[in-house]
């Protein structure tokens, strides 16, 4: 019976060589190869196999005059078997050489080769760079993984986490791990829970990130602390997001925000230099909040390009264009940006810009060319001489521009503008991915107002320190009150964000306050936070950093599914191991727990 499954635990010999690494000094050696047939072309006389490892594929030729035996076995390998092999690198003939393959200067001459697994008909190629649907891919994870890209794309990640750890050692930091198992507390996102089976009806939460827990280090004196650290949010997903992620955690004792950025613009600049080679300008560039959602309507803008949005309410002081009049009387503002005669759109590419800003924002997208002697569009009968000098003004408007501008209330129109501008940037191939625009923004609003919960809810966390500046408008003015907090963008993407945290109880507990959070509740759910703050908490501070976007942005990828090794789908789906699964019922009832 076992002779016929065939199973043999070991291999018969021990590699030598990863196939990717023979190169024309090997030739004469005599070496031992494993790996995956990527390819087998019997031409009768000669067997050829391209075998692959995670180093690359190299060609190996069966001879019956070398090894009739193993001849004869290598025309029966299908793709995708699992087979060792030993034999003699040899030059390639000058006419045989493959330019095309680092190893194609030189072949194994086999002389022996063992088939230690076979492979069912593999449901795509690994070998080529090919379309494959996603869902397929992510079946099959195993074999998508087996491919060159997503094997390039893991083992930069694994650079990325290196060499953060080699950075914050040399600066004195301490990886510390903390709990997955962990204490709801409200964060943001949704928690995943897991039932305590010795504690009926209790739950632990997966963390959405080690946020208290690294404050209380600083309190418990660790000083510096860094974690590589696993973070879960039940939140919708998309291509930037996943239910499980990874960040660089990082707190400090006693830090100003500059020294904070400080630290991460190294810790950047070492993951880039290590990962590919690039050395990176720093200091990052810096813009304030509200200076970023002017210019750009967006807390994390692509500044690759240009097309910066401007403030021209006043251009319609008196407008007789009846919607934009409406709105102006209502305290609404008029954002508009200038797309340069080079950038050409037609009108159904405007009117498509249209309805998106429509269905997204509910608000009108408003355009008009400027033509030699008139300007054009739907909306151009509608602007008046003065609007049109205004907005000439304000904007640096040429013959063959076109003005597009969206009026609403001051958050919302800027915001659908800032998505035109980006619409446009891609349109026009304006992002391109050679050059990496670092970024801080800072002083971020420390609350905005929730209309869905009718209350201040934290821009950040609640955790986030006010500017002290801003102290006394607390009580008075709290939406104007700024935090002590900064996130880092690359290229129009969230890196991270951080802040210095309130390291004092009774802040803290006025912000829980402000947050519709009374002292007694605050204390339930907190109160080992506020203990803590209690017995000498220091001052303190940190960011975190998402490694999956970092790894993302490295790979030069769309879709945080391409650096993670098991991702999950949108609908927070692990394909291959079907995860999340149905348990048995008696599993439940040991957890006390019963489904509706
Ligand atoms: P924040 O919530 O901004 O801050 O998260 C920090 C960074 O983590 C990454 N990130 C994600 N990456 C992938 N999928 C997700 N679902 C996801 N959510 C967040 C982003 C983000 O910038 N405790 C604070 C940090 C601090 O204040 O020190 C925090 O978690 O890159």
């Amino acid at each position: 019976m076992t002779e016929q499954i065939g199973f043999q635990p070991l291999p018969p010999w021990q590699r030598t060589d990863y196939c990717g690494t023979l190169r024309p000094s090997d030739a004469g050696r005599r070496v031992a190869l494993w790996g995956w047939v990527n390819a087998r072309r019997d031409h009768g006389g000669l067997v050829f196999i391209d075998l692959r490892d995670r180093e690359g594929v190299v060609q190996i030729v069966f001879n019956p005059e070398r090894s009739a035996k193993a001849h004869e076995l290598a025309r029966s390998v299908r793709t995708e078997y699992f087979i060792a092999v030993k034999g003699e690198v040899v030059l390639r003939a000058p006419n045989t050489v493959n330019p095309a393959l680092p190893t194609g200067e030189v072949e194994v001459m086999a002389e022996a080769l063992e088939v230690l697994n076979t492979s069912l008909p593999p449901p795509f190629p690994i070998g080529e760079e090919q379309q494959i649907t996603e869902e397929v891919r992510l079946r099959y994870r195993y074999l998508d993984l087996r491919r060159p890209r997503l094997q390039r794309n893991l083992r930069l990640r694994h650079a990325i986490a290196r060499a953060t750890r080699a950075y914050f050692d040399e600066l004195g930091f301490v990886e510390v791990e903390t709990p997955i198992l962990w204490r709801p507390t409200p964060e943001g996102a949704r928690d995943y829970l897991v039932p305590s089976r010795v504690n009926p009806g209790r739950f632990y939460a997966l963390p959405q990130s080690p946020q208290l827990l690294k404050q209380i280090l600083m309190v418990a004196g660790f000083d510096r602390y860094y974690q590589i650290a696993k973070c879960f949010r039940d939140e919708d997903l998309r291509a930037n997001r996943q239910p499980e992620f990874t960040q660089i955690d990082v707190e400090m004792t006693c830090p100003t925000p500059e020294q904070i950025m400080a630290v991460i613009e190294g810790l950047l600049a070492r993951i880039y230099r290590d990962t590919l080679g690039i050395s990176i300008k720093q200091p990052f560039e810096r813009l304030t909040y509200d200076e970023a959602m002017e210019r750009f309507g967006t807390d994390k803008p692509d500044m690759r390009f240009g097309l910066e949005l401007r403030n021209i309410t006043s251009a319609f002081a008196g407008t007789e264009f009846n919607v934009i009049k409406r709105i102006v009387s209502e305290g609404g503002q008029v954002y508009g940006l200038r797309l340069p005669a080079q950038y050409q759109l037609v009108r159904r590419e405007l009117d498509e810009l249209v309805t998106q800003t429509q269905s997204r924002f509910g608000l009108g997208l408003s355009w008009a060319k400027l033509a030699e002697r008139d300007w054009q569009g739907p909306v151009a009968k509608h602007l008046g001489a003065y609007e049109r000098a205004k907005c000439v003004e304000a904007l640096d408007l040429e013959a063959g521009d076109t003005l597009l501008f969206v009026a609403g209330p001051q958050s919302v129109a800027r915001s659908a503008l800032g998505e035109v501008r980006l619409s446009l940037g891609h349109k026009f191939s304006l992002c391109s991915n050679d050059s990496l625009c670092f970024l801080w923004v800072v002083d971020f609003p420390l609350f905005e107002y929730s209309e869905e919960e009718k209350r201040l809810v934290s821009v950040n966390h609640p955790f986030t320190a006010p500017k002290p500046e801003d102290l006394p408008l607390l009580e008075s003015d709290p939406l104007a009150v700024r935090a002590l907090s900064y996130d880092v963008v690359l290229n129009g993407e969230e890196l991270g964000g951080g802040s210095i945290r309130i390291h004092n109880s009774e802040l803290q507990l006025k912000i829980f306050e402000l947050l519709g959070l009374p002292r007694e509740e605050a204390l339930k759910k907190f109160g080992f936070l506020i203990e803590a703050l209690s017995y000498g908490a220091p001052p303190h501070g940190g960011i975190a950093l998402g490694l999956d976007r970092i790894a993302m942005l490295i790979c030069g990828t769309e879709s945080l599914r391409d650096v993670i090794a098991f991702p999950k789908t949108q609908k927070a789906v692990d394909l291959m191991s079907g995860a999340p699964a149905e348990v048995d019922p008696s599993q439940l009832k040991e957890l006390a727990l019963k489904l509706v």
